[in-house]
């Protein structure tokens, strides 16, 4: 099964060091099978447009401002980005969520601006640990899809991935001994994400949208978190920071 699979570089990385890493991807990923987009920081983005045009590989960015241009010192706009060679970009990530106040208001305008740009959006939604403590996830999940994707039509969809990133199950959030999400955990709430789209939308579209799972995917638990039918594939931070990791997750039959 084809797998679409998520590099979320985060703060990480010099643009050299990219560089090296994009290049070396490449090779290593020659043949996959699955979709493979990777997200490094804005300054990175030209070279990733230099160094992988030509290979199977998508980049895209991390984040946009939701204006499409004026007076936003120290913004970058939707058509920047896809200037700069991008065809997606992730929205709502919840480092943004939380660390810069992001609202779902807010990430709906930047969905809006994104998709009126032609960019594939990964949107991120999942629960913090309270949230999952009072047993709140599927409210707090279809209220996150709701306000994100108010206004937004059908057709649309087609250009929306999904990604389930619980808060508390994300590398840097948790501590070594915490175990991992089981695959009946991720599995009920990809079914509350695509039940909530059916009620949204339609069946057809809750079908056809793609969801992934994120939160610490790595070499031990990837074959198991992306063998499993029900999720389109992951997105991925601390582990696709080394090439050879991130090759192998991402070259896999899955
Ligand atoms: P992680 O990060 O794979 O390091 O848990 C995922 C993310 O925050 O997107």
């Amino acid at each position: 099964m084809k797998k679409i699979i998520v590099g979320n570089f985060k703060m990480n990385s010099t643009v050299s060091e990219f560089k090296t890493y994009a290049m070396s991807l490449a090779t290593k990923t020659k043949g996959t099978k699955n979709t493979v987009v990777v997200c490094p920081p804005y300054t990175h983005l030209t070279t990733a447009k230099e160094f992988l045009t030509g290979s199977k590989i998508f980049f895209g960015a991390q984040n946009i401002f939701d204006a499409e241009s004026g007076a936003y010192t120290g913004e970058i706009s939707a058509k920047m980005i896809k200037d700069a060679g991008a065809t997606y970009v992730i929205l709502g990530h919840s480092d943004r969520r939380n660390k810069f106040k992001e609202t779902d208001k807010l990430i709906n305008r930047k969905i809006k601006t994104a998709l009126a740009n032609g960019l594939k959006v990964v949107l991120c939604v999942g629960e913090n640990l309270q949230t999952r403590t009072a047993k709140q996830e599927a409210a707090f999940v279809r209220k996150q899809i709701d306000d994100d994707l108010k206004g937004i039509y059908e057709n649309e969809l087609e250009s929306v991935i999904i990604a389930y990133e619980p808060v508390w199950a994300i590398s840097t959030n948790r501590d070594e001994k915490t175990k991992d999400i089981t695959t009946k955990e991720i599995n009920r709430m990809v079914d509350v994400i695509r039940k909530e789209i059916e009620a949204q939308y339609s069946k057809k579209a809750s079908q056809n949208i793609n969801v992934l799972y994120g939160g610490s995917v790595n070499l031990g638990n990837y074959k198991r978190i992306l063998g499993n039918e029900a999720v389109d594939g992951a997105i991925i931070g601390g582990a696709c920071l080394d090439v050879d990791n991130f090759a192998i997750i991402a070259k896999e039959n899955y």
